[in-house]
């Protein structure tokens, strides 16, 4: 099924249909070729926050799909993006996973960069006749929505805005629950390795079909909208939510009737942040955004808006990806955060539950869509889900109308 031989061009048309797709498109390396190049590369893709670098010179290295990059605040303050290499013969320009550099120099050289990636020195310029202006770091298209700066190296396309459509809604959700409305992702980032295909990661996260089984002993330690483990369907109030271009969330909200519940405190345990959030929002707006609390979704195609954690999907190889998470610091809201590092540590540090739980479904599914499995079945709730009037595809919390989304618009990518 599939690839008929090793020259046919992938038939994404067939291995992606409405209520299933073909296990090779985890185990093909052909398939993940073809991802890197037209979702990540000629797509946007997402690179860092800007609250990681905010002085002059501060900077970070990033994958973006095959791709190595540093994020740089150059000396105008803008934030740059620039492919790390060197244009005098490519080798690698910076080896770091972070830091602070007045120059980007070459290890290979020494050619030297300023932070605006200009070409400024080279050594023993007497046989070194061509202008320095020609040889300046090369930038793909850089833009931000509040502070997430994304890349796409492909210098024509759509906009970052198109591409992130109503999903921008999600972020302005994440950031207006600081009184400042802006977002410190200054903790350090935990790396975590899977050996499973990337596309696990975002299939999973907005997945609420797995919750109850995968996360058992999670969801006992904790007060949640689960439930039994019998499963009584209309016990549960969170709903799926399929925003187009591969954007999915989890929407608990629509199951919270008090302020801070997706938080686990009441409002009398972080006054200091209650009442911050009224001086900068008013009264009934503020409780409103903390009732509603965090989105918990899925952004096309490596960002995950995990509640109270930011979240990078990064690809490896057809089999293995790299997950980094940050806890999502408040502007302005301190008493909140120290109480979100020790439970972003919990819910998803080195000894969590939560990631060991779903790292090992994610390997022992990539084990047998290795030996052979054909198809993954995804049309639970096809029946039942319902467009709201902005277009969102919404469903009951237990149905695949994420898993649908995500590969709906994987399938409009992949296909040019
Ligand atoms: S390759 Fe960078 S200075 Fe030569
Ligand atoms: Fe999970």
């Amino acid at each position: 099924m599939g690839r008929m031989d090793n020259f046919s061009p992938i038939d994404y048309g067939e291995l992606v249909q409405e209520d299933r797709i073909h296990g090779s498109l985890y185990i093909d390396e052909d398939v993940y070729n073809d991802e890197m190049d037209r979702i990540f590369h000629k797509g946007w893709a997402f690179v860092g926050h800007d609250s990681e670098i905010p002085n002059v010179g501060d900077y970070v290295t990033r994958m973006v799909g095959k791709q190595s990059v540093i994020m740089m605040r150059s000396k105008d303050m803008k934030v740059r993006v620039f492919l790390n290499r060197c244009q005098h013969r490519g080798n690698q320009l910076c080896n770091e996973k972070q830091g602070n550099k007045r120059a980007l120099a070459c290890p290979y050289h020494g050619w030297a960069y300023n932070t605006e990636g200009e070409l400024k020195d080279v050594p023993y310029k007497g046989g070194f006749d061509k202008p320095l202006s020609d040889f300046n770091l090369e930038q793909p298209r850089t833009d931000d929505y509040r502070g997430f700066v994304w890349a796409c190296l492909a210098q024509e396309g759509i906009s970052l805005l198109e591409h992130l459509g109503r999903a921008t809604e999600l972020f302005d959700r994440a950031c207006d629950l600081s009184p400042e409305g802006e977002l410190n992702l200054t903790a350090g980032w935990d790396r975590h390795r899977y050996l499973a295909n990337w596309k696990m990661l975002p299939e999973n996260d907005t997945d609420g079909y797995h919750v109850n089984f995968t996360h058992r002993s999670f969801v006992e330690a904790i007060d949640s909208q689960y439930g039994d483990f019998v499963q009584e369907e209309e016990s549960i109030e969170g709903v799926v939510i399929d925003w187009g271009m591969g954007h999915t969330e989890i929407d608990f909200a629509r199951g919270y009737k008090e302020p801070l519940k997706w938080f686990g405190v009441t409002e009398a345990k972080v006054p200091e942040y209650v009442q911050a959030m009224k001086d900068a929002y008013g009264d009934e707006e503020a409780m409103e955004k903390l009732r509603v609390g965090p989105p918990h979704a899925c952004i096309f195609p490596n960002l995950f808006l995990g509640e109270m954690n930011i979240v990078i999907f990064q690809p490896e190889a057809v089999g293995g990806c790299v997950q980094w998470h940050t806890p999502m610091f408040l502007k302005g809201a301190e008493q909140l955060n120290y109480r979100l590092l020790r439970q972003s540590e919990g819910a998803m540090g080195p000894s969590s539950f939560l990631v060991a739980d779903d790292a090992t479904i994610a390997q022992l599914t990539q084990r047998t869509l290795e030996q052979g499995q054909p198809w993954c079945d995804l049309s639970r709730g096809m029946g039942r889900e319902v467009e709201e009037p902005n277009g969102n595809l919404v469903s009951h919390m237990t149905d695949e109308t994420n898993n649908r989304g995500f590969w709906k618009h994987y399938k409009v990518v992949m296909e040019g």
